[in-house]
């Protein structure tokens, strides 16, 4: 459903004209950083500008780049978890981008024992109908458990 309450299919939300889908297509990868509460002003703004606009958008944000070690695609320095893929495929018609994830890396800040910590990370998520970004880290009930007690 759009803001102006119209139903929509995928063809609507999605837009190969964007800069993202230029570098895909030039680089054959990409990275996937997951957003977090810390950076959700940050995280926003690349939503909400294209590169093809403003071509000093990174700087702007704030957010500073690295090559990712394993797939020709920058990862965001500020973001603690990144999933680095390489392309399998591209469909303009649909926007459908299939591929393959080659490495997880986590920042050692959002570990504890070895392990991506939730609550370190502090990962967002996008609600399409209230449009606001929502905290996902909280537990809510143990898995494997809560639906044994039925
Ligand atoms: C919360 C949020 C969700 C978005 N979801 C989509 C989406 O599902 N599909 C899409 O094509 N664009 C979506 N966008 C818009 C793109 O992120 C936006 O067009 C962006 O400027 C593209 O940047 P680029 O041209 O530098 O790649 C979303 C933006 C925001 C802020």
């Amino acid at each position: 459903m759009g803001r102006d309450g119209r139903r929509r299919d995928a063809r609507d939300l999605h837009d190969n004209t964007h800069k993202t889908w230029a570098n895909l297509e030039k680089r054959k990868a990409y990275t996937v950083s997951v957003g977090t509460a810390a950076q959700v002003k940050a995280c926003d703004y690349l939503g909400c500008v294209s590169g093809n606009k403003v071509a000093d958008k990174v700087a702007r944000s704030g957010f500073h780049m690295t090559k990712a070690p394993h797939v020709d695609a920058p990862t965001i320095d500020e973001l603690p978890l990144v999933f680095e893929c390489e392309l399998v495929s591209m469909d303009p018609d649909t926007c459908l981008v299939i591929g393959k994830v080659v490495n997880v890396a986590c920042d050692e800040s959002a570990l504890t024992d070895g392990q991506p910590d939730a609550e370190k990370i502090g990962p967002i998520s996008y609600d399409p109908v209230a449009h606001v970004y929502r905290p996902l880290a909280s537990p809510l009930a143990p898995a494997f458990k809560v639906g044994l007690e039925l």
